[in-house]
């Protein structure tokens, strides 16, 4: 269409934002795993635990997640019915632990409920583990609600589509209201995942691809030469540090040393590598301190660095021969076992660097 979009009213724009949006989905949607086919009815259980899965991270991350989940718990009945820790196990390596175990007993309240997800986005709000975000995606893609989720790729088509230069922590009302504005009545999860595509894979944040856009000629930010300067940048984050030590107490049959982190808190029931606390001054010369039994302590040349919310980590990485049994508290895990054990991305990382460098 080469009309001059920007004389439309608003409603008019708006009516085209949505045709342009929904035509470019019937061609263009992504294949992904837990994405209903065109025509067939979405499964609410998918389509719930697959916005979980994806909270915070990328559809090509979450994918094989997805697909571990379902085929071990190919209903919601079947998910409440697994024990806590092979549900965080099949978890780790996604981020917050909380969502985990949110994610578990959201299935147990479900599974109590008859197996049936509530369709309105303000009684989803009330499971655990399901906010603003999670709620509106489920009902407009599984219950075809109007409703309009809006995450960080949806946050920043907005602050292009309507020029909103204030960073995206600025701009929320804005954004919200823009989002409300937009959702339709018909096909709104289409429109929903469409959006979604279209933040993955075209309105990139630094590299947006304009011209493969089908947005681009209603879009003020391409209107402005910049579009890639919109939104605005938050002044950075400045972040603390913290420093620890971790062992790897290693068996000749190669099994090392594991343990079960406390049920509450920063990764919370992950499995990791025996160590001292991280803090900020770090073990120093107390680091043996940490190490799960006495040994000959050998310093693994290189590091491992993790950035959590609140803070940065560097671990040093100690391994040893051991012979002892397991000491309280600890477990041994063979090597051909490290992925179903239930380490989270930092201890992964750990185990990573000590295999085969004992
Ligand atoms: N990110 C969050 N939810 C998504 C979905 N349903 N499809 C693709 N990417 C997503």
């Amino acid at each position: 269409m080469s009309f001059n979009v920007s004389l439309l009213g608003a409603e008019a724009k708006r009516n085209e934002i949505v045709a342009r949006t929904l035509n470019w989905w019937d061609r263009n949607r992504r294949d992904l795993a837990w994405r209903a086919a065109p025509g067939e009815t979405p499964d609410p259980y998918r389509v719930w635990l697959s916005e979980v899965l994806l909270q915070q991270t990328t559809a090509q991350a979450a994918t094989p997640y997805f697909q571990a989940f379902v085929a071990k718990w190919p209903a919601v009945e079947d998910l409440a019915a697994a024990s806590h820790e092979a549900v965080i196990s099949a978890f780790a390596g996604l981020g917050y632990y909380s969502r985990a175990r949110n994610l578990h007993a959201c299935a147990k309240e479900i599974a109590q409920r008859g197996g049936r997800f509530p369709s309105q986005e303000a009684e989803l709000r009330t499971l655990p583990g399901v906010g603003a975000y999670t709620a509106a995606a489920i009902a407009a893609i599984a219950f075809g609600r109007r409703a309009a989720p809006v995450d960080g790729n949806i946050k920043r088509i907005l602050s292009r589509l309507y020029a909103l230069k204030d960073p995206i922590t600025q701009a929320r009302s804005a954004i919200a209201a823009a989002a409300g504005a937009l959702a339709p009545s018909n096909r709104p999860g289409d429109f929903a995942q469409a959006l979604m595509d279209i933040g993955a894979t075209i309105c990139r944040p630094r590299t947006p691809d304009c011209p493969a856009c089908p947005l681009s000629e209603v879009c003020a930010a391409v209107w402005s030469g910049v579009p890639e300067a919109y939104p605005g940048r938050a002044a950075a984050k400045v972040r603390s540090l913290r420093k620890g030590a971790v062992f790897f107490a290693h068996r000749a049959d190669g099994a090392f040393l594991a343990r079960r982190r406390p049920p509450r808190g920063l990764l919370a029931s992950t499995v990791e590598l025996p160590g001292t606390p991280w803090t900020s001054k770090g073990p120093g010369g107390a680091w043996r301190d940490g190490a799960p039994v006495a040994a000959r302590w050998r310093k693994l040349p290189e590091t491992v660095e993790q950035v959590f919310t609140h803070f940065a980590l560097t671990l040093t990485v100690y391994a040893a021969a051991v012979k002892d049994a397991a000491p309280d508290g600890c477990f041994w895990v063979s090597p051909d076992g490290v992925g179903e054990a239930g380490f989270s991305n930092v201890m992964r990382k750990a185990v990573a660097r000590a295999v085969g460098r004992q």
